[in-house]
């Protein structure tokens, strides 16, 4: 009798536990070897999982992001950003397939800016301008990555130190991003950069989201909600015009949740010059403090991404240039409009622009930024 009374008190136990955390999973990093560099070097990928069975994997080639496995409506996981599934992939890739990129992320004119008077010329690798931080920027070299937490909200750091003159720049910048998986299914991005000269310093995070868990689908679909009355409207080259236009009575009006898909071929000259949405957005006021700044959202899965940063704008680009070329994970071809990006910024080609708010670091000042991407359902 005793017995039966202990197993049941057990049993009971056993129960109202699994009741209290359904789903739970061990939140936990593995490491892995992703693979070699042509000089050998090895190249990690890191798995980071949380108590909800969240999974972000990281390599440290680019501080890439490479997969994203989020739960839609129903809790089926998938993954919901674009990449490769090797490491040759990602070295030839030009697409910038979930890596950090800088020092600058977007555009500097014709690769030229002054700082403190005298002229500094950048590598120039779109036409005659410099994108993402030039020939080699960011996305292209080996980071250091050192596991922060393997807890409750596992986390990864990788450094990168970017020497004195690299791909045009002034000074040896020392940069740390530290990605973390929250117990709110958020994947956190903080970044920390130092200097030992006074130059510029703008890195962002260049994942490509497709909601929908099948990157054959298009982004269309999706609605964006953008918190933004004005973005900074561009030349044919792409490059900021240095005005801010508000968005209202314009396809760049995403103040209340919409179809990508509704405007994005109207004949408005903006995005004609951007072959669809390809623009920074000016984030309402709250820069400095982390704020919402956007929600993605796509109806078949009903998968949610909120993103928050204490960014001054955001870079939306809808996979434009993609076109097929780029052969994804498992062999699938990403084509035209299959992914897209946010990226949290300063306003691009800002050296050149007095009027936009600057990027400039100076020995002893420390650059941060903190963006979430925030995932949930409804
Ligand atoms: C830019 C696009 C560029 C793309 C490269 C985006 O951040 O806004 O103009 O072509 O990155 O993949």
């Amino acid at each position: 009798m005793r017995l039966l009374l202990f197993c049941l008190t057990v049993f009971c136990l056993f129960l109202a536990t699994a009741c209290q955390n359904p789903g739970k999973t061990q939140p936990s990093i593995a490491k892995s070897v992703f693979g070699k560099l042509a000089d050998g070097r090895e190249v990690s990928r890191h798995t980071l999982t949380n108590g909800a069975g969240v999974t972000v994997q990281i390599i440290n080639y680019g501080a890439t992001v490479t997969s994203l496995r989020v739960p839609d409506r129903n809790g089926k996981m998938e993954d919901v950003v674009l990449g490769y599934d090797s490491l040759t992939e990602y070295v030839n890739g030009t697409s910038y397939f979930g890596a950090i990129v800088g020092r600058y992320g977007n555009r500097i004119g014709k690769g030229l800016f002054k700082l403190d008077g005298k002229q500094y010329q950048l590598a120039t690798n779109d036409g005659e301008n410099h994108l993402h931080g030039g020939k080699i920027g960011f996305n292209k070299v080996l980071w250091d990555a050192e596991v922060l937490s393997d807890s409750a909200e596992p986390s990864l750091q990788l450094q990168y130190v970017s020497h004195d003159g690299e791909e045009g720049y002034p000074g040896t910048v020392t940069l740390k991003v530290t990605y973390m998986l929250t117990g709110k299914n958020e994947l956190r991005i903080d970044y920390e950069g130092t200097t030992d000269q006074t130059t510029i310093l703008n890195p962002t995070h260049h994942s490509y989201f497709n909601l929908s868990g099948s990157c054959t689908n298009k982004i269309l679909d999706h609605s964006l909600m953008i918190e933004a009355d004005s973005f900074t409207p561009v030349d044919k080259g792409l490059i900021t015009t240095g005005q801010l236009i508000p968005v209202a009575d314009t396809p760049m009006d995403f103040r209340t949740p919409m179809a990508i898909g509704a405007r994005i071929n109207d004949s408005y000259e903006q995005l004609v010059f951007g072959k669809g949405y390809d623009h920074n957005w000016v984030l309402r006021e709250g820069s400095g403090q982390i704020r919402k700044a956007a929600e993605l959202y796509e109806p078949a899965s009903g998968r949610l991404m909120t993103m928050f940063t204490d960014q001054p704008g955001l870079q939306f680009y809808s996979g434009n240039f993609l076109d097929g070329t780029a052969k994804g994970k498992n062999g699938i071809a990403y084509q035209h409009r299959t992914g897209l990006c946010l990226e949290a910024q300063a306003f691009p080609d800002t050296p050149n622009k007095p009027d936009f708010p600057q990027v400039t670091l100076r020995p002893g000042q420390v650059y941060r930024q903190t963006t979430i991407y925030q995932f949930s359902t409804k």
